[in-house]
């Protein structure tokens, strides 16, 4: 794992976005795997301001996000599919995007629809990833096992409180996700994790040294070969 230590939270943005225009500067097809939350907010902004500039073009590039409510109306303002337009798409050119589909009848088949997709794609080059308090990378929950492919998944508790402040009242939040699984991200060439505040300082510190457990899914990125953290000197501090 390479750990780069910054300042604060916008040097962490700039960061990010330079590595991520970097990968679309030296494979304009590059696939690029995206996450929601707030972490990665400012690494968007700072892109579009990029692409603005001409200093990017994403008109080769291929997204794919991490996970999706379910169910979840992908025009209401809760739903990643919404989130990732208002954020990021609608300001830049990017070709092609998915996220898994939030309003499926059959979310089994759903899964395995994702799943399939990114797979024929040829593979994500580079794979950004939040973490959550729990130690979740996109909504791979603490579980006794590390779910490999695409799947159904019900939202630990402390996720539900953690993304409450996105909904007017907790009960709003969904209780269930379709999320890409384990060897799903695994297959990305890149994998950029990004973290900032207090709040994330110890399960950063677990992720990086801590036992590599089902329980603590950010673990199993010991095992890749390629994985770049980036940290604000808060979730940075136990390190
Ligand atoms: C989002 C995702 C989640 C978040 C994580 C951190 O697509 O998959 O794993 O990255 O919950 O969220 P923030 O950045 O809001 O702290």
């Amino acid at each position: 794992m390479k750990i780069i230590k910054v300042e604060n939270y916008e040097t962490l943005s700039k960061k990010a976005a330079e590595i991520i225009a970097a990968q679309v500067a030296e494979k304009p097809a590059s696939i690029l795997g995206l996450a929601t939350g707030s972490t990665p907010v400012g690494a968007y902004q700072e892109l579009i301001r990029m692409y603005k500039r001409g200093e990017v073009d994403f008109a080769g590039v291929t997204a794919f996000n991490l996970d999706e409510y379910h169910p979840v109306k992908k025009s209401g303002d809760q739903s990643y599919d919404y989130f990732m337009k208002e954020k990021f798409f609608n300001h830049v050119n990017v070709a092609k995007t998915f996220i898994p589909n939030g309003e499926a009848a059959d979310h089994a088949a759903e899964c395995e629809n994702y799943e399939k997709l990114v797979y024929e794609s040829g593979g994500i080059d580079l794979q950004l990833l939040g973490i959550g308090n729990n130690g979740h990378i996109g909504f791979n929950e603490p579980a006794d096992h590390f779910p490999a492919a695409t799947h159904y998944v019900a939202l630990d508790e402390s996720t539900i409180k953690a993304n409450a402040r996105f909904f007017e009242n907790e009960s709003d939040v969904p209780k269930n996700a379709i999320t890409m699984g384990i060897r799903t991200i695994f297959k990305a060439k890149k994998i950029m994790l990004l973290a900032s505040g207090a709040g994330k300082a110890e399960c950063i510190k677990e992720m990086v040294g801590g036992k590599i457990t089902p329980k603590n899914p950010s673990s199993i990125l010991q095992l890749h070969p390629d994985v770049t953290i980036i940290v604000d000197k808060d979730a940075g501090r136990l390190l």
